[in-house]
């Protein structure tokens, strides 16, 4: 016979949740699933009533689980979808379609930030560059840019992001392990603005294991992307993935306890460690080491390349 649900005790249950105890019944996951993110919104305090906030999404079960989330669990706050369009064929336009559903869907305004249109170039033309083994690298550095341009086009000071916590688990133990200990500051909940004027970023989703956004868009039927992004293939995600997944079999809280060790780690590293001095970057104002930052070089770099290409035809 089937086992009823934790919480309501007449549905039968069908999701189960070991590191909790539970087995809940689709609707009642949705609802802890919600609760979720309010309560981590509140515990870390995230954004306050007045402030509109811009959620970045990606077109993936993350990001659109997150906006979808957030309108539920607050349903009088502001909030406004953000796009960044790469121009990877097919994956990109088919991405923004479930974003723009999305948007529609959960009623929030939602601007673009077409790559192509505004500078010219896509994340494509990368691949035939001294960067073409780290796309997805270019591919993080370009979208930081755009999304701090977004949000100031919507006119949101907070961003929310859709990392979870394998996520965070996976970029910490990496970080741990290289001993980059001022990128493992950067996975705190909340992140204040690096410089005045760009956004603080926060990430509702630090406590939700990664599998439960999933389920989460399947059964509140949310629309996300159903391609993979050529660029992913055997990246490190999928290796740090299955090691939690090892990791956790004969402890299912062992994400839990590892997100609560790390988070205490990072508070007393931000004590200790000493953060790089930054400069506005001269071309943008962007944040950067030495006066240029990482995506104006990147872009000035790509344009020199294509310029090369159209001379030589
Ligand atoms: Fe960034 Fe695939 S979306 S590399
Ligand atoms: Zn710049």
């Amino acid at each position: 016979m089937p086992i009823k649900c934790r919480k309501c005790h007449s549905a039968d249950a069908e999701i189960s949740l070991p590191y909790a105890g539970l087995s809940l019944c689709p609707e009642c996951f949705l609802d802890y699933y919600v609760k979720r993110i309010k309560r981590t919104v509140e515990k870390y305090r995230m954004f306050r009533e007045d402030e509109p906030v811009g959620v970045a999404i990606s077109g993936g079960k993350d990001s659109a689980a997150l906006l979808h989330g957030l309108r539920r669990a607050f349903p009088d706050q502001e909030f406004v979808g953000l796009y960044v369009n790469l121009g990877i064929p097919e994956y990109s336009d088919h991405c923004q379609e479930k974003a723009e559903k999305l948007a529609d869907l959960v009623d929030v305004e939602f601007h673009v930030f077409d790559l192509k249109k505004e500078e010219g170039i896509s994340l494509n033309d990368f691949r035939r560059t001294v960067f073409k083994k780290k796309i997805c690298s270019v591919c993080g550095t370009i979208k930081r840019h755009t999304f701090e341009e977004l949000a100031k086009r919507a006119g949101v000071k907070v961003l929310a992001t859709g990392h979870n916590m394998d996520d965070i688990l996976g970029f910490m133990f990496n970080n741990f392990f290289s001993g980059q200990w001022p990128q493992l500051i950067r996975l705190k909940p909340v992140l204040p603005p690096p410089t005045p004027g760009l956004t603080r970023k926060i990430k509702p989703l630090i406590r939700t294991p990664e599998r439960e956004s999933l389920l989460y868009c399947l059964y509140a039927e949310v629309p996300f992307r159903e391609m993979d992004c050529p660029y992913s293939r055997g990246t490190k995600t999928k290796e740090r993935l299955r090691m939690l997944e090892t990791l956790s079999q004969d402890n299912p809280n062992f994400r839990h306890q590892a997100l609560r060790i790390f988070l205490k780690l990072s508070k007393i590293l931000e004590r200790d460690i000493e953060q790089p001095s930054i400069v506005p970057c001269t071309n943008c104002g962007f944040p950067s080491l030495n006066g240029t930052c990482a995506y104006c070089k990147r872009i000035a770099y790509i344009k020199k390349v294509l310029s090369k290409d159209t001379e030589e035809k």
